[in-house]
């Protein structure tokens, strides 16, 4: 057995310091840039990848100067956050107006941005007229509506939100004056109607919490693979992101975006900011700035994600503590327009892998709470410890235990049955990894909704437990992770990874 921990990648984190001063004198010598940080605008930076990095605006904040300058030169791409919205564009039926919109539109223009177009047919924002109207009527306005907006902004939006919004948090759909009157059939009839209008647009389907694996992404997931089974224009799924540092990171973002683009979807991160609750300490704001990084990694590591747009850039203009009271500061720049720590970490991310810093230094301590090797159930115990000089995130850290599932039912149940963190914190679940090896056809992944590791500090115990969900027996004697010792000690066989990156161990 290898017992030698082995590095996630190299990168110019490990550059001794004699050498990287000689590559810094070298660099002023050639007349480049002396320091390491990357150059560029935040779009500057994401173009250097293929992506665009944008930001939501809305009409009242252009004629702040200082605001309107920043959104101008930092970002590549903006989103009306109402002027394009039924309530504004339609107030009453069949009278349209795009004076704010336009004003929008215009702003790109002379900044050389492309626009998202926010939102065709949505439930909210949407005047009563609309949910008045009887359901035998309910189409023709919907797409007379879509008709009108995509055609009058044909050219200068680059990619409509055709719906918005369309699931429950369990992934059945939302009702709607659209979904009453057409039943799911409306998606499609929209972004039919907005294809005719508008050939040349890049047609999305937009929600919230559909970032990460999940009911409600699963249900996005299916409704595009039947649109685009049946043949029905559909270019992208925006993935709104409104995340909040008390609710954890997304689970499995880049998977969750992968298997989109393995649809021939492309993706967007539509609306992202990271709320908290107020006020902000260090703490939440070191979350806040790991949750926008791993956004950033996420859509850099799938080629199909095509770029970012931040709900605005600012907490002066930020929608949150109008939505959610007592929470906040969820922006890249505070309320005096300074940039803020969750700044320097997109750009650092958005900078390459070279600048994205070593994966943290952790490595596992286990041991088995198990006296018998053959009875229904498999009771690892765990501990995380950051070996590094730098605090670790927590929810950045996943581990996996792997053994094999053997006979019986291939379902499992997993507890955490007593950690110092509080079990709460802790997240577990079965997974099969994509080949099975010998030993390995299952792994037990923990994970951890917030919080975060010192140097030198330990999580503690994490008691876990998993059966399967018949209780036949387990043999775990030729399990990869498994060991008989009942007190701890460093084992490579049981896995960790920080941001997906391999942080210690050996896989099987
Ligand atoms: C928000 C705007 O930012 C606010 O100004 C407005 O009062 C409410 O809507 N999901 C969406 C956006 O798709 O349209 C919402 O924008 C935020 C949530």
């Amino acid at each position: 057995m290898n017992l030698v921990k082995r590095c996630g990648r190299g990168r110019t984190g490990g550059i001794p310091v004699l050498l990287a001063g000689t590559l810094a004198l070298a660099s002023t010598l050639l007349g480049g840039p002396a320091t390491a940080a990357p150059q560029g605008t935040l779009h500057e930076l994401a173009a250097a990848q293929g992506k665009y990095f944008g930001s939501a605006t809305d009409n009242p904040e252009l004629s702040d100067a200082a605001y309107a300058a920043t959104l101008g030169s930092e970002f590549g791409q903006i989103t009306p956050g109402n002027s394009m919205k039924w309530d504004t564009t339609e107030p009453a039926e069949g009278r349209f107006d795009f004076t704010k919109g336009d004003v929008i539109t215009d702003f790109a223009r002379q900044h050389g941005q492309t626009v998202r177009g926010h939102t065709l047919v949505w439930h909210s924002q949407l005047p009563g007229w609309v949910a008045a109207l009887p359901s035998s009527r309910v189409e023709a306005a919907m797409t007379d509506h879509i008709t009108r907006e995509a055609t009058h902004y044909r050219g200068a939006v680059a990619a409509w939100d055709v719906v918005n919004e369309p699931f429950n948090e369990d992934g059945t759909f939302r009702t709607s004056p659209f979904y009453s009157a057409m039943g799911s059939d409306y998606i499609a009839t929209a972004l039919r109607a907005a294809h005719a209008a508008d050939p040349d647009a890049k047609l999305y389907l937009n929600d919230y919490n559909i970032e990460g694996l999940g009911a409600k992404s699963d249900a996005m997931y299916a409704l595009a693979s039947e649109l685009i089974d049946e043949g029905v224009p559909l270019d992208g799924v925006g993935m709104q992101a409104h995340l909040a540092v008390q609710y954890g990171f997304p689970y499995e973002m880049r998977e969750n975006m992968r298997r989109f683009a393995a649809l021939g979807l492309d993706v967007a991160v539509t609306e992202l900011d990271v709320r908290m609750q107020l006020p902000a300490d260090a703490a939440r704001t070191a979350t806040q700035s790991s949750y926008y990084r791993q956004v950033v990694e996420a859509c850099l590591a799938v080629e199909r994600c095509v770029g970012i747009t931040a709900w605005d850039y600012t907490d002066k203009y930020s929608w949150i503590p109008n939505t959610f009271p007592g929470e906040g500061s969820a922006g890249l720049y505070d309320e005096n327009l300074s940039p803020k720590p969750a700044y320097a970490a997109v750009r650092t991310a958005l900078g390459g892998e070279d600048s994205g810093g070593e994966p943290g230094a952790i490595k596992v301590r286990y041991r088995s709470g198990d006296s018998s090797a053959g009875d229904n159930q498999i009771k690892p115990g765990l501990q995380v410890v950051n070996t590094g000089t730098t605090a670790v995130s927590l929810s950045e850290v996943t581990v996996r235990y792997w053994f094999t599932g053997d006979n019986g039912a291939s379902t499992y149940a997993t507890w955490c049955d007593w950690s110092p963190l509080g079990c709460a914190t802790v997240t577990h679940r079965v997974a099969a990894p994509g080949s099975p090896s010998a030993g390995a056809d299952h792994y037990l992944e923990v994970g951890f909704t917030g919080g975060s590791l010192a140097p030198g500090a330990s999580t503690g115990e994490i008691q876990l437990r998993l059966s399967k969900t018949d209780w036949s027996d387990f043999d775990e004697s030729d399990d990869y992770s498994h060991g008989s010792g009942t007190s701890y000690g460093d084992t490579p066989e049981v896995t960790a990874y920080v941001a997906g990156d391999l942080a210690w161990g050996v896989e099987p």
